[in-house]
C-alpha cells in the first residue's frame, strides 16, 4: 500500500493520506509510516473514528506501549491509555483537564521518556482546543556555534513538580506521584537514535534549573532557550477535526494544549505512549 505525507507546516508536521489507522497495517505500510515519522515529526491521520482496541493495534505497530508514569492518571479498564479530557464524572473534574499546558516532551522527567505518542480526538469544543508542536532539531540548529558548544556540554534538573497544573491536583495523590517520580537529571542535547541528528531537550514544564547551578543562574539561558524553542518559524498548530489521530517523534518535538477553548464544552483526546530507551539520571540529593 502507498502512502501519501502531505506537509503542514515549514517546521514540522504532515498529514498521511491512504492509511486507515482502525485496520491492520502491513509492514510496507508501517515501514512508509515511520520513514514519513521520523522526517516529518508529527503525522496527522485524518478523522478515523476506532475503538479503544484499534487504537491500541495501531500504535502498537511502533513499539511496545507503556501505562502513564503518574499512577493515579491510569485508566483502570486500559492502563496503556492516557485521557487527556475535562471531563466531569461523579461531579468531579478530571485530574488531566488541564494537562499540557506548557511546553513540554511527555515523561521529560523520568529515566525513560517516550519515544512518541498517538493522540487520538474523542470529542472537541466548537472552536479552539488545538495543539502546538515544535521542532527541537531546528531548535538547536538555529543556534550559534558557541552557543551549540556550550548546551551540548550541559545536562537539566527535571522535575515533575515543577508542572504548574499540579498545584490543583488532589494532595494525596500529588504526593504519592512525586515519591514516585523524583527529580532527574537530563543531557540538554540529545542525539535522536534513528536520525542521528542533535535536538534541543528541554521542557518549560518540568526543566527547573541547569545541573550544577542554582535556579537563579540558570534562568536566563534557560528562558532564552525556552523562547527560541518556539519561535513561529519551528511549529505547528494543529487544529483538531473529531477523530483526527496524531503521533508525534517525543525525541525531537515539544508539544503546548492551550487554554484556547470555552471549558464548559468538553474536549476529550486519547492518548497511547511508546516505551522509550532509558536516559539520563537521578539528582543526587
Ligand atoms: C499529551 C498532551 C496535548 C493536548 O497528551 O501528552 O500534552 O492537546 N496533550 O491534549
Ligand atoms: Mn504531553
Amino acid at each position: 500500500m502507498s502512502i501519501a505525507a502531505r506537509r503542514l507546516a515549514y517546521g514540522l508536521g504532515a498529514a498521511v493520506l491512504g492509511v486507515d489507522p482502525s485496520r491492520a497495517q502491513d509492514a510496507a505500510t508501517v515501514a512508509a509510516i515511520r520513514a514519513a515519522w521520523l522526517e516529518h515529526l508529527v503525522l496527522v491521520f485524518p478523522g478515523m473514528d476506532m475503538t479503544v482496541a484499534q487504537h491500541v493495534e495501531f500504535s502498537r505497530c511502533f513499539g511496545e506501549l507503556e501505562a502513564h508514569p503518574v499512577a493515579g492518571l491510569r485508566d483502570e479498564d486500559h492502563p496503556e491509555m492516557f485521557r487527556v479530557t475535562n471531563r466531569i464524572t461523579n461531579g468531579k473534574r478530571s485530574e488531566t483537564a488541564e494537562a499540557g499546558r506548557v511546553w513540554h516532551s511527555d515523561g521529560a522527567y523520568t529515566l525513560r521518556p517516550p519515544t512518541g505518542a498517538l493522540l487520538h480526538c474523542r470529542a472537541r469544543p466548537d472552536v479552539g482546543g488545538d495543539t502546538w508542536f515544535t521542532n527541537m532539531y531546528r531548535a538547536y540548529d538555529t543556534l550559534s556555534d558557541t552557543l551549540k558548544g556550550i548546551v551540548d556540554k550541559l545536562s537539566v534538573v527535571n522535575d515533575l513538580g515543577a508542572i504548574p497544573a499540579t498545584k490543583r491536583r488532589d494532595p494525596a495523590k500529588l504526593a504519592q506521584a512525586l515519591q514516585e517520580n523524583p527529580p532527574v537529571v537530563q543531557p540538554m542535547v540529545r542525539v535522536h537514535p534513528e536520525t542521528g541528528r542533535k535536538a534541543l531537550y528541554l521542557s518549560e514544564a518540568v526543566t527547573r534549573r541547569i545541573d550544577g547551578m542554582k535556579e537563579e543562574e540558570s534562568r536566563g539561558l534557560l528562558q532564552y532557550l525556552f523562547a527560541h524553542s518556539v519561535r513561529p518559524e519551528f511549529t505547528f498548530r494543529h487544529t483538531w477535526r473529531l477523530h483526527d489521530l496524531v503521533l508525534w517523534d517525543n525525541r525531537c518535538a515539544m508539544h503546548l494544549a492551550p487554554p484556547d477553548f470555552d471549558p464548559a464544552q468538553l474536549r476529550e483526546m486519547f492518548r497511547t505512549t511508546l516505551v522509550g530507551e532509558p536516559m539520563g539520571r537521578a539528582l543526587a540529593r
